[in-house]
C-alpha cells in the first residue's frame, strides 16, 4: 500500500500541518522524517459547538492529532528530549492520546552544548548570521555527519553514552572556551541531562524502519510529513541559508527507512504567496504595504520563534523547481483567502538576472541573490471565499488565478485552502 510524502515547496510554513491533519483520518501512520523542534506546524480543528482548537506542533508529527494514526519520529529527526516530553505532556493535558508514539533508535539527540553552539555561532557571525531558530539543529546534524553524534539508543547504555559525550566534548569544549569564550560543558552534567527521561523514552523506541516497512507490507497507508521545505533543504535549498536536513521527498526515504520505490505520491504544499523566516535570498520579497498586508491578513508570524515572516508574491520558478526536485504529483495551494481584496495579484513567472531571462532557478547562487522577478498580473476578487467548499463556488477571478498558477507551477493543484481550519478546504482531486 502507498507511502505518501507531504513536502514544503517554498521556504516553510506553507501549511504542511493542516494538510497532514486533513489526511490524518485516512492514513494509518504519520512519520516525521527530518528536522526537529525548529519546525512549527499549526493545526486548527473545528469543534462540534462551532469553536475551534488550535495546536502548535514542533517535534511531534501532526498526525498525532488523528486518533487512529500511529505517530512516528524517524531516524532522520534530531530530538530535543525535554521538548519532546513538554510537547507530549501539553497534548495529554488537552486530552490528546500520545501513547502510540514510536521513536527511531537511530534518531539523533540534541544535547545542550549544541543549543549553546547554535546561539553563539549566530552571534559570532553577526551580519553573516543565518537567522536559525537557535534550537541546536545545525550543530546536531553536523555532529551526525562528523560521526560524533549521540543517538537515542545511546541513552540506554550509560557507559557508551559517557564515552560518546566525552569524545564529543574533547573538541566542543575547545571551541566553546577558546573561540567563543564560553564555559566548558561537563561530561557528567551532560550525561545526567540526557538520561533524565531515558526510562520514560524506552518503551517508545524501536526500529521504525522495520516497523514502517512491515506496515506497508500489511496494506497500511504511511504519510511522511516534512519539516521545513525544499528551499531550506541542505542540498537543494538556497545554501547556506538553509536548515541542516533533507526536507525533500528523497529525505523522506533516508529519514524513515522507506525505500524510494515504495513512495507513491508526493504532495507539495505551496502558499498562494511566499514567505520566508530568517536570512537569505527571496526574489519576490515585498518591502512595501503589500508585504505588510500579506503579513497582517495571513497572520505571518513564526509558530516557533514568533518572528515576523518576510512576505512576497507567488513565485512559479520556485514552484516548478520544487515540483521537479520532489517529483510533486499534487499541489495543495494554501491561503488563497489571504489574497481576497487585492485589486490585482502579481505572480513571478521568471527572473531577470542582469538582463537575462531565467525560467529556471539560476545555477549560480549569487545570480539568485540578484534575481529580479518578472511579474504577470491577475485580476483580484473582493468576495469572501472562506466559506467556499467547491471550486465552482469561488469567484471567477479566484478560479482564473488558481488555473493560471497551476499552468506554470509544474503539477496540478488538487486542493485549495481557504482558511486555517480543517473544513476550510476545496478538494479538486482527491489525494487518497
Ligand atoms: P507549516 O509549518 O507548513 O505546517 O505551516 P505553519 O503552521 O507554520 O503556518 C501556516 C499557517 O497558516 C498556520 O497558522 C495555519 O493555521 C494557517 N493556514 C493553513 N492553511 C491555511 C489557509 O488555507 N488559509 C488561511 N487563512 N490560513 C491557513
Ligand atoms: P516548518 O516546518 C520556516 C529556517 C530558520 C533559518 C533556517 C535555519 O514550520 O516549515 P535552523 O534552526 O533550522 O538551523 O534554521 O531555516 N527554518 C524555518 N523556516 N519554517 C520552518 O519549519 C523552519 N525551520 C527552520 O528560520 O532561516
Ligand atoms: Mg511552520
Amino acid at each position: 500500500m502507498p507511502a505518501i510524502a507531504i513536502i514544503g515547496a517554498q521556504w516553510g510554513d506553507e501549511g504542511k500541518g493542516k494538510a497532514t491533519d486533513l489526511l490524518g483520518s485516512r492514513v494509518d501512520h504519520v512519520v516525521k522524517f527530518n528536522g526537529g523542534n525548529n519546525a512549527g506546524h499549526t493545526v486548527v480543528i473545528g469543534q462540534p459547538d462551532g469553536t475551534s482548537e488550535k495546536y502548535a506542533l514542533h517535534l511531534l508529527p501532526s498526525g498525532i492529532l488523528s486518533p487512529n494514526c500511529t505517530p512516528v519520529i524517524g531516524n532522520g529527526v534530531v530530538v530535543d528530549i525535554d521538548v519532546l516530553f513538554e510537547e507530549i505532556d501539553g497534548l495529554e493535558a488537552r486530552g490528546v492520546d500520545t501513547s502510540k508514539l514510536k521513536i527511531s533508535a537511530n534518531a539523533h539527540v540534541i544535547a545542550s552544548y549544541n543549543r549553546a553552539l547554535d546561539k553563539v555561532t549566530e552571534r559570532f557571525l553577526g551580519s553573516r548570521r543565518l537567522g536559525t531558530t537557535g534550537r541546536g539543529i545545525g550543530p546536531t546534524y553536523a555532529d551526525k555527519m562528523n560521526r560524533i553524534g549521540i543517538r537515542i539508543q545511546d541513552l540506554f547504555d550509560e557507559k557508551i553514552l559517557t564515552a560518546k559525550v566525552t569524545g564529543a566534548l574533547e573538541l566542543k569544549n575547545q571551541v566553546l572556551t577558546k573561540v567563543y569564550n564560553r564555559r566548558a560543558a561537563e561530561v557528567e552534567e551532560i550525561v545526567a541531562e540526557l538520561l533524565t527521561h531515558a526510562e520514560r523514552l524506552r518503551p517508545m523506541v524501536c526500529d521504525t524502519g522495520l516497523y514502517l516497512n512491515q506496515a506497508l507490507d500489511n496494506g497500511d497507508i504511511v504519510l511522511l510529513e516534512a519539516g521545513q521545505a525544499t528551499l531550506l533543504d541542505v542540498d537543494h535549498g538556497t545554501y547556506p541559508f538553509v536548515t541542516s536536513s533533507s526536507a525533500t521527498s528523497a529525505g523522506a526515504c533516508t529519514g524513515s527507512g522507506i525505500p524510494p520505490m515504495r513512495l507513491d505520491q508526493v504532495i507539495g504544499i505551496v502558499k498562494a504567496y511566499t514567505t520566508r523566516v530568517g536570512e537569505g535570498p527571496f526574489p519576490t520579497e515585498l518591502f512595501d504595504e503589500s508585504g505588510e498586508h500579506l503579513r497582517t491578513v495571513g497572520a505571518e508570524f513564526g509558530t516557533t520563534t514568533g518572528r515576523p515572516r518576510r512576505c512576497g508574491w507567488y513565485d512559479a520558478v520556485i514552484a516548478r523547481y520544487a515540483a521537479r526536485v520532489n517529483g510533486v504529483t499534487d499541489f495543495v495551494l494554501t491561503k488563497l483567502d489571504v489574497l481576497t481584496g487585492l485589486e490585482q495579484i502579481p505572480v513571478c513567472v521568471a527572473y531577470d538576472v542582469k538582463g537575462v531571462r531565467h525560467d529556471e532557478m539560476p545555477v549560480n547562487q549569487s545570480d539568485f541573490h540578484h534575481a529580479v522577478p518578472i511579474l504577470e498580473y491577475f485580476p483580484g476578487w473582493t468576495e469572501d471565499i472562506s466559506e467556499c467548499r467547491t471550486f465552482d463556488e469561488l469567484p471567477a477571478n479566484a478560479r482564473s488565478y488558481v488555473e493560471a498558477v497551476e499552468k506554470i507551477s509544474g503539477s496540478r493543484i488538487s486542493v485549495i485552502g481557504v482558511g486555517p481550519s480543517r473544513a476550510a478546504t476545496i478538494v479538486r482531486h482527491e489525494l487518497l
